[in-house]
């Protein structure tokens, strides 16, 4: 089948912007509520960008939860007491630094306002060392050129008032891991008090980020995916499967090297030795680099390990690296995970608050468990597959998503809409329907419609023409190398399955087509 020739960037624009056109034309994500102007850090998911949000969910499900068989998932609400936060220190400590303008009055969070101008990482540092920074290098208003007022604490809980009185002082959840320290007691009963075991929440978080930018990357309303597992701190340096990590390589990047962004390949068991990193942590860094490179087939070095320094890290963590991963579109290396120690900050800080004991017997010992977080925020997830897996070539654009989180696994295009064709067609539809995420596609020219695919990433289309009713075979073609195979109709299921899971080549799948000069 012949391929429509096209310039995939005709008008020279970044990849940035293509992908966010891509994304809010065909379906991906757009502002949510655009016909009334939107407010920045709220978006929509489309059609794909709901299925694309889904896969990463399911795989990010699959495999952590299957880490253990003491970890679960939970749900919850929302809203949670004010309470709640009170016990958690978010209402004290969940603070950005916010700098106002004295002439226009519209506020900047003071770090961004002051790396963006200098070109340095000024994470940690207080609101007097930014008010000085902003005043020596007399920076001012992006907006207006006015002077810029003193650094403040600005909290970024949403406050909501429950009930009719409006008395009732409520809080929109800011991060998706109070749900299982508040479910903590119930479920250790439930799972016969036994540690460790893991509480795993896909759920909304809710933050008033001063300024969201970076387009889909700081939002206000997101999706976090959060593994709170329960453990006991004396046995911090065991790991139940340690022999199958001890000789994988982390690739850290370790704060004395943050500015030259050098990055230290080290074994497990280097890192517990060397580093002192416990033997429990590094298992989950290495289970975590595995989910990145293995199951997302992430390239390596645009993955690291970044450890935080005592400045940087949440008021919450006693050791932290965040997961970054390199984007063109966001100018390097960008967070979108992190592996976190909480200690016992939560739990018992939940126990001093609520008044309920959160302790723990475990043989002749009583003791509050500690916590070690793996929390992934989903939407940025979804924004670095999107940047990672965009590919131009010279005659198109295409996503090389995986199949298990590609939007549409395979497109089914009938060669002509007559002569029995769609009536056959949508027999082979329906069939691959029940193992698959299909999509019929069936209007304008063959490769234009080859195009549309690659635009959005589907890795599969299997064309049916006049041949496939006299020989039952279907054209299958592969997205990502254009090449086409003639295979048997009812071989098609199980060839798909192999060639996902790298069991086939595709070439050996079926009879190679070689392509005629013209077919449309
Ligand atoms: N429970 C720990 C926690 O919430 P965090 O570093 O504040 O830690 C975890 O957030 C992840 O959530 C981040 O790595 C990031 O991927 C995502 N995240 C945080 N703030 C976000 C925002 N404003 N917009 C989108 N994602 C965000």
């Amino acid at each position: 089948m012949a391929e429509e020739k096209k310039q995939p960037n005709p008008k020279g624009n970044n990849k940035n912007d293509i992908i966010m056109t891509i994304a809010s034309k065909r379906g991906f994500f757009y502002p949510s509520a655009e016909i009334y102007g939107a407010k920045a850090g709220f978006w929509t998911y489309g059609h794909l960008g709901t299925r694309l949000k889904h896969g990463w969910e399911n795989l990010w499900r699959n495999f952590f939860l299957g880490l253990s068989k003491s970890y679960f998932e939970i749900d919850d609400c929302n809203i949670m007491p004010k309470k709640v936060f009170e016990g958690s220190g978010h209402l004290k400590h969940f603070n950005d630094p916010l700098t106002e303008c004295s002439k226009c009055h519209f506020r900047f969070r003071a770090d961004q306002l002051i790396e963006d101008a200098m070109h340095t990482n000024v994470g940690g540092l207080d609101e007097n060392a930014l008010t000085k920074l902003i005043d020596d290098n007399k920076l001012l208003c992006p907006r207006c050129g006015s002077n810029l007022m003193h650094v403040r604490w600005f909290n970024m809980m949403f406050e909501m008032k429950v009930g009719a009185t409006g008395e009732d002082i409520m809080y929109l959840r800011p991060e998706s891991a109070q749900s299982p320290y508040l479910a903590f007691k119930r479920e250790f009963e439930a799972l016969r008090k036994k540690i460790p075991f893991g509480l795993a929440v896909i759920g909304k978080a809710f933050r008033n980020e001063i300024s969201p930018r970076q387009g889909f990357f700081r939002l206000r309303e997101f999706t976090q995916a959060e593994l709170q597992i329960f453990f006991d701190p004396d046995k911090i340096n065991e790991a139940e499967n340690w022999d199958f990590v001890k000789n994988y390589k982390l690739r850290l990047c370790l704060a004395k090297d943050l500015k030259e962004e050098k990055i230290t390949e080290i074994t497990c068991e280097e890192a517990n030795k060397e580093l002192k990193i416990p033997k429990f942590y590094a298992y989950n860094m290495a289970k975590v680099q595995q989910f990145y490179l293995e199951i997302l087939g992430m390239p390596a070095e645009k993955f690291r390990l970044r450890e935080l320094d005592e400045k940087e890290r949440a008021f919450y963590n006693k050791l932290h690296f965040d997961i970054e991963l390199n984007m063109d579109t966001l100018g390097g290396f960008k967070e979108v995970a992190g592996v976190h120690y909480r200690t016992n900050h939560d739990l018992g800080g939940h126990q001093e608050c609520s008044g309920e004991n959160l302790e723990v017997v475990i043989g002749d010992k009583r003791f509050i468990p500690h916590v070690l977080e793996l929390s992934f925020g989903v939407d940025r997830n979804v924004w670095a597959l999107m940047d990672l897996f965009y590919k131009e070539e010279t005659e198109r654009t295409l996503f090389t998503f995986p199949a298990s989180v590609a939007p549409i696994e395979v497109a089914v295009y009938p060669l002509v809409n007559k002569d029995n064709i769609p009536e056959y067609s949508n027999e082979v539809y329906e069939r691959l329907g029940k193992e698959f995420k299909v999509f019929m596609d069936d209007s304008g020219s063959i490769g234009r419609r080859y195009r549309r695919q690659d635009e959005i990433g589907t890795p599969f289309g299997v064309t049916i023409d006049y041949d496939s009713l006299n020989d039952n075979t279907a054209t299958l073609r592969d997205r990502d190398s254009m090449k086409q195979v003639r295979v048997n109709v009812n071989d098609l299921i199980p060839k798909l399955k192999k060639i996902i899971a790298k069991e086939l080549e595709f070439e050996k799948a079926g009879t190679l087509v070689v392509k005629a000069a013209k077919e449309e």
